[in-house]
């Protein structure tokens, strides 16, 4: 039964394995797997209905072209779809836009999910997390909550380029994950112009993917049991290969800010002073922390202590997209 309005939720994700790079800019395939969890706090809500002519409203539109993006992104769909109806879009972001957010993810994901239900598509989860794919990488991930695994593929097609969900959110309740929000500002290069830089000038690059394409089963295995110190050193090396490639890129990328700096400072100090806790970024200046829910307290005490963040957003595991 075709409904007439349809609201999406969707979640950003954290990649605890990560993505950085492509093998295919054009389908959008990444030069490695990625291994995410999803961040419940950070959301987007998009509806969807049929109209007389196409329109799009979002309340957040910082992003330069992020517009164009997401209508680029509609039209595409409905070529390949071969589907004419015009479409009203409205959406909105419960949190700030491209501060490193990855707020692209949940928008993405939002839009596959909500146009397969508007239209009655009957997508598997498979094709919709390789449409999702196409709007921007990490929202393969976002089309589902918990723990998500994107598998790069090998063929050239990307047939064999799909995310999917591993373990659900109630996997592991007491999970926490801080976004430490230092800095909500546009980032200065986005992350497929970094990547396209990366990968053609980062000495470093290819090792990190090929070490970090081994993490992933090691990633998985400490999440199923649920072993926070071996999924917070395993995040942490991997984000170390990245940031070591974004650095050896020429120009070197710099997403981090002085007030990151600090809050990995006082995560590792923290660490060393017992409480279990650990950090990984993405392509921009927030940190975001994991810890148990017991520990939550005295680090998010510490950290504000700082004086140097603006807020901290506590998540736990995301749930699955809600459609109604
Ligand atoms: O999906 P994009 O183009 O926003 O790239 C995301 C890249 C990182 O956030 C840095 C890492 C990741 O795996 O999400």
């Amino acid at each position: 039964m075709k409904k007439n309005i349809i609201s999406v939720t969707t979640t950003a994700n954290i990649a605890l394995i990560k993505y950085w790079g492509k093998r295919d800019e054009r389908l959008m395939l990444p030069a490695k797997s990625s291994l995410s969890v999803g961040l419940s706090e950070l959301t987007t809500t998009t509806t969807f209905e049929h109209a007389e002519h196409d329109s799009i409203q979002a309340s957040e539109l910082h992003q330069p072209h992020f517009e164009k993006k997401i209508i680029h992104f509609v039209n595409e769909f409905r070529r390949d779809y071969d589907i004419a109806q015009p479409i009203k879009i409205t959406t909105h972001n419960q949190f700030p836009t491209a501060a490193g957010l990855a707020s692209s993810a949940s928008g993405f994901a939002a839009l596959v999910l909500g146009l397969n239900k508007l239209l009655d598509l009957r997508l598997s989860n498979q094709e919709l997390s390789q449409r999702a794919r196409l709007g921007s990488g990490s929202a393969a991930r976002s089309v589902f909550g918990g723990f998500v695994v994107w598998h790069k593929g090998t063929l050239a097609n990307g047939n064999d380029c799909f995310a999917e969900e591993l373990f659900d959110a109630h996997h592991w309740p007491t999970l926490r994950i801080l976004v430490i929000v230092v800095d909500a500002s546009i980032k200065k290069m986005s992350s497929r112009d970094g990547m396209r830089l990366t990968v053609a000038t980062s000495p470093s690059f290819k090792t990190w993917c090929a070490k970090s394409e081994q993490r992933i089963s090691a990633m998985q295995q400490a999440i199923a049991t649920r072993d926070l110190e071996q999924v917070g050193m395993l995040a942490e090396t991997d984000w170390h290969g990245m940031y070591g490639a974004m650095r050896d890129t020429q120009p070197p990328l710099e997403y981090l800010s002085d007030a990151s700096w600090v809050v990995i400072k006082t995560v590792q100090h923290l660490r060393a002073a017992g409480t279990p806790c650990y950090f990984t970024t993405d392509a921009g200046p927030n940190v975001k922390i994991l810890c148990e829910e017991q520990d939550m307290g005295i680090i998010e005490q510490t950290i504000m202590a700082l004086n140097k963040v603006k807020n901290i957003i506590r998540n736990r595991v995301a749930c699955e997209p809600i459609i109604t």
